[in-house]
């Protein structure tokens, strides 16, 4: 009878061990895809058909406002030539790039890859320049996308 006892208590320990293991594997098998997946969808996966509107005054010459657009940092710039949208994410690996209005150009704080205001690469390690976003300027106002 003793044995039986001591046997079920085994068995129990042993479920419960194992379901903590399963459940430690889980959560960490998740925290581990969900950043790869969410890293690699690419833009063009979100929401079609959403624009952004901004008035022309909150983005002055020589300025950047930062803004989301599908869900994703964005910024728009202002230059003699007008106005520029680009995705405001690296392509390096996913940091979100800096405007350095004094040099007029963007850095990534990661690795300090360099883009220009059109978003072409000026230096460091990005191997494509940042994703443009289309702009029409329409009165007062702006629209993104
Ligand atoms: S993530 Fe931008 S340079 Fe590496």
């Amino acid at each position: 009878m003793e044995k039986s006892i001591e046997k079920n208590s085994s068995n129990s320990k042993r479920s419960f061990l194992k379901l903590l293991f399963l459940t430690v594997m889980g959560v960490s098998f998740g925290g581990v895809i969900y950043p790869i997946i969410r890293y690699l969808s690419p833009l063009s996966q979100q929401k079609e058909g959403e624009k952004v509107e901004i008035l022309k005054d909150e983005v002055p010459i020589g300025k950047a406002k930062f803004l989301t657009y599908k869900g994703n940092p964005a910024v728009v710039i202002h230059t003699k030539a007008g106005f520029t949208a680009l995705s405001a994410v690296c392509t390096h690996l996913g940091c979100i790039v800096k405007w350095l209005e004094d040099k007029g150009e963007f850095q990534c704080p990661c690795h300090a890859g360099r883009f220009d205001v059109t978003g072409k690469v000026l230096s460091g390690p990005p191997p494509n320049p940042l994703l443009q976003i289309a702009v029409v300027e329409s009165g007062a106002k702006i629209v993104i996308g």
